[in-house]
């Protein structure tokens, strides 16, 4: 089969299309013959050799595809050839066939072709497992969500809108702000012009936010303590501005704030099958009734996916890049 390796850290030119050996599923794996697969930030630290593949995953990028299911181990009981799924996967997706753990495969829903389907798995299992599970988003709640426009973005904001929160983003232009409000923010911050800690203030009557979903960290730290509520969450999903950051503990104590983060590769099958379980359940409804939708900002055939990349890294997309295959 086609895939994209990574042949050594570095540039989008480092990725280069090979030919590997057909993968064999396992007793709990189903083998997708992959349609089209998502571009995620973590793909692109993977290239420049700064987020390996756990231990047991293909080296191979990528880490959602869908398609159609055509080989089932041993083990696997409810999915069967010919199905659609979509997947949640370590590694491999940049690749015409792709194994999947058979719990993390999701149907999908029938508003959805491939491409959409694609734009799943990676963003709407990070943010389930954050946004509602970690930081406790409830309806009625505040959430700042940083870079609104990106796919993570487009996720949180999607979702904590149906859930009945009160969303605030942040995002790099006049454009992506309009965009961020267009797609169901209630208000949104162009961090480029404007402090987001003193908007997010303005915005709240100077109560602050519930929770936080950061992916900025760094000098984004102390701000973010700033503009939390009584009770407010912070959760950090990324470190762009860098890991390290001063903390004031007293504004922790005075506000009786939470801070957590987590990384969803490395955590176990487990895990991951709990959040599947979580999204079939409660938003895959929402899916299939049209209620929230991924948002696509442009397709790239897997061959080129070294362009998809460099599009990832100019900042210019609002939403998903998918590699179709
Ligand atoms: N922890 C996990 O399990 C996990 C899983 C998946 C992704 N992630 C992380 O989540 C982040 C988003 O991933 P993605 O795939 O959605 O990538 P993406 O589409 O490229 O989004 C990156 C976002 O970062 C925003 N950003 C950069 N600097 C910013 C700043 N100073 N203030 C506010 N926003 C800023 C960008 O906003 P502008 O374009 O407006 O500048 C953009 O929306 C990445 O950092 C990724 O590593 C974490």
């Amino acid at each position: 089969m086609i895939a994209i390796e990574i042949t050594a850290p570095g540039g989008a030119g480092v990725l280069k299309p090979c030919e590997r050996a057909m993968p064999i599923a396992g007793d709990n794996q189903v083998l997708i013959e992959v349609a089209a697969a998502g571009i995620n930030r973590p793909d692109i630290m993977q290239r420049q050799g700064h987020y390996p593949p756990p231990p047991g995953a293909s080296d191979i990028p990528g880490l959602e595809v869908a398609g159609t299911v055509v080989a089932i181990g041993n083990q696997v009981s409810h999915l069967k050839i010919g199905d659609r799924v979509c997947a949640l996967v370590a590694g491999g997706g940049y690749a015409q066939y792709c194994l999947a753990r058979a719990s993390l495969a999701l149907p999908i829903p029938e508003t959805l072709d491939f491409i959409e389907a694609a734009a799943l798995p990676e963003t709407f299992f990070t943010v389930w497992s954050n946004v509602f599970d970690r930081g406790q988003l409830q309806a009625g709640e505040t959430l700042l969500i940083h870079g609104g426009s990106g796919g993570i973005g487009t996720t949180a904001i999607q979702l904590a809108k149906a859930f009945g929160a009160n969303v605030i983003a942040t995002a790099g232009s006049a454009e992506k702000c309009r965009f961020c409000c267009q797609l169901g923010a209630d208000s949104a911050i162009d961090y480029k012009r404007q402090d987001f800690a003193e908007e997010v203030g303005k915005l709240t009557d100077g109560d602050g936010v519930d929770v936080i979903l950061d992916m900025v960290a760094g000098d984004y730290f102390p701000r973010n303590l700033k503009s939390l509520a009584i009770e407010g969450r912070l959760v950090q999903i990324a470190i762009q501005h860098g890991a390290k950051s001063e903390i004031n503990l007293w504004s922790v104590m005075k506000k009786r704030l939470t801070i957590t983060g987590s990384t969803l590769r490395g955590r176990d099958d487990e895990f991951k099958t709990q959040i599947a379980e979580q999204l079939r359940q409660r938003v895959w409804p929402l899916l299939a009734s049209g209620t929230i939708k991924p948002v696509i900002h442009r397709c790239y055939p897997l061959t080129e996916a070294a362009a998809a990349h460099e599009l990832m890294e100019s900042g210019l997309h609002t939403g998903k890049i998918i590699l179709t295959v």
